[in-house]
């Protein structure tokens, strides 16, 4: 199966960099291929903690080539940043290890002031977006008047940027926003350009080879299942294709790619969600504080993008299936089941309940409608003992299996692997 796919199953932030870390050790290539830096994947080796926004997390191993695929929208400054920390802890990101594609877009400032200028005219139906100029770029994307990293090639490039941001001053003044000087924007970019120039690649054609040739590509996607722009919550979702499916048009790989392909689906062991939109399964209190931990540690849920607290609850069934069945997941990695440690009853939706009463067990129109929507709960007893040690199915208590096998059950999917602590070794394979 040289094409494995990991995606989230819920609104993102499920712990998916610690298990592509996990899998890029027996991968060639590492690829992103959807979302830009509105990503904030964590990895955690040896003690020190990596950040990452844009270079895909699998990159940390020295025998992994890290692609941004032509899906993504890159924020060249972010990435540059990025680039130069991972220099600096001895990690190579020479053009030899770390290529983007020549059709990936670019996030200029200007994308961000509209994002941000957007969300303020939406006022208290705002999406709560990131702020870093997704919505923007893809949106130029879309109409066609987009910077690609190509346009970095080329000998007005320049020109171009200063086209891009006299367009995006003419939105901004409908939005009664400052316009942007063009001048700093162009001088930044034409730096920006001299130093991705020698990273720019037809990474499709790249990948193509690698899997004919039976190397292991690795397709990470950013964000989740229920935040995809077609197919999430509505339009509380962020505006690329985050499904499995994603990592064919993101990465330009033919359908024939996908044939036996692994499709692992990251779920956190229960459920959080950052911005606005539907949460049912939504818990607040004591216990919400319990499973978001108080942000001293860096795998409490608050946002690695924004440092925004993350809202929690408990794990949605439902929305499981759903997932499953949309990216076709043929296994789960189910992560942070050492947070649910010491809860003496935990819960599970299996169903929900319509406003007149009907009982639901799939979603009648996908994720829309869920605010209409009450959890029904299965409960299930917790357990006591400390299981960040374990490392074997069978040493886990047998509550936490039985709650493992439960949400297998619940989707269809078997587990594959479990993670019971922060660190690259916390993780206990199903076999
Ligand atoms: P945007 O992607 O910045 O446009 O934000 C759209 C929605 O997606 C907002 O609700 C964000 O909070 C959410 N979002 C974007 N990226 C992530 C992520 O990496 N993890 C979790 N939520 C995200």
């Amino acid at each position: 199966m040289p094409l494995q796919i990991i995606v989230g199953a819920q609104w993102g932030d499920e712990g998916k960099g610690r298990i592509v870390d996990w899998f890029a050790a027996g991968a060639r290539y590492a690829a992103r291929y959807n979302g830009g830096d509105n990503a904030g994947h964590t990895v955690t080796v040896g003690g020190r903690i990596f950040k990452l926004h844009l270079v895909p997390p699998g990159l940390i191993h020295p025998h992994v080539i890290g692609v941004l695929g032509n899906g993504m929208v890159v924020n060249p400054q972010t990435l540059l940043e990025e680039m130069q920390m991972l220099d600096e802890n001895g990690i190579d990101v020479s053009p030899r290890r770390l290529r983007i594609s020549f059709a990936a877009h670019l996030i200029t400032p200007a994308h961000k002031a509209l994002d941000r200028a957007i969300e303020a005219a939406r006022g208290r139906s705002e999406i709560g977006t990131t702020g870093r100029g997704i919505g923007p770029a893809y949106t130029d994307k879309a109409a066609r008047t987009g910077l690609r990293l190509a346009d970095m090639l080329a000998p007005d490039f320049v020109e171009r940027v200063g086209a891009h941001v006299a367009a995006a001053n003419r939105l901004l003044g409908l939005y009664g926003a400052p316009p942007l000087d063009p001048m700093p924007v162009c001088e930044q970019f034409s730096g920006y350009a001299e130093r991705l120039k020698p990273h720019i690649a037809d990474t499709a054609s790249e990948l193509a080879s690698a899997l004919q040739a039976g190397e292991i590509v690795l397709a990470e996607g950013a964000q989740g299942t229920l935040l995809d722009l077609d197919h999430g919550t509505y339009p509380f979702v962020t505006s690329s294709s985050t499904t499995a499916a994603g990592a064919l048009t993101g990465l330009g790989l033919g359908l024939t790619a996908a044939a036996g392909a692994r499709v692992l689906g990251v779920v956190k062991a229960f459920q959080t969600r950052v911005g606005a939109g539907p949460f049912p399964t939504e818990v607040s209190g004591e216990l919400a504080e319990r499973l978001r931990g108080s942000g001293k540690n860096p795998w409490d849920e608050f946002g690695t993008t924004t440092g925004r607290p993350r809202r929690v609850g408990w794990l949605d069934g439902v929305l499981l299936r759903y997932a499953a069945r949309l990216n076709g997941l043929t296994e789960l990695a189910v992560t942070k089941l050492d947070i649910l440690t010491g809860i003496e009853t935990l819960r599970l939706c299996v169903a929900y309940r319509a406003a007149e009463g009907r009982r639901l067990d799939d979603l009648p129109f996908g994720p829309a409608d869920l605010g209409d929507y009450q959890p029904l709960y299965e409960d299930l007893p917790g357990w006591d003992e400390p299981i960040g040690g374990i490392r074997r199915w069978a040493d886990l208590p047998a509550a936490a299996r039985g709650y493992l096998e439960r949400i297998a059950g619940l989707c269809g999917v078997p587990i594959g692997l479990v993670s019971v602590g922060p660190e690259r070794e916390q993780v206990v394979e199903k076999g």
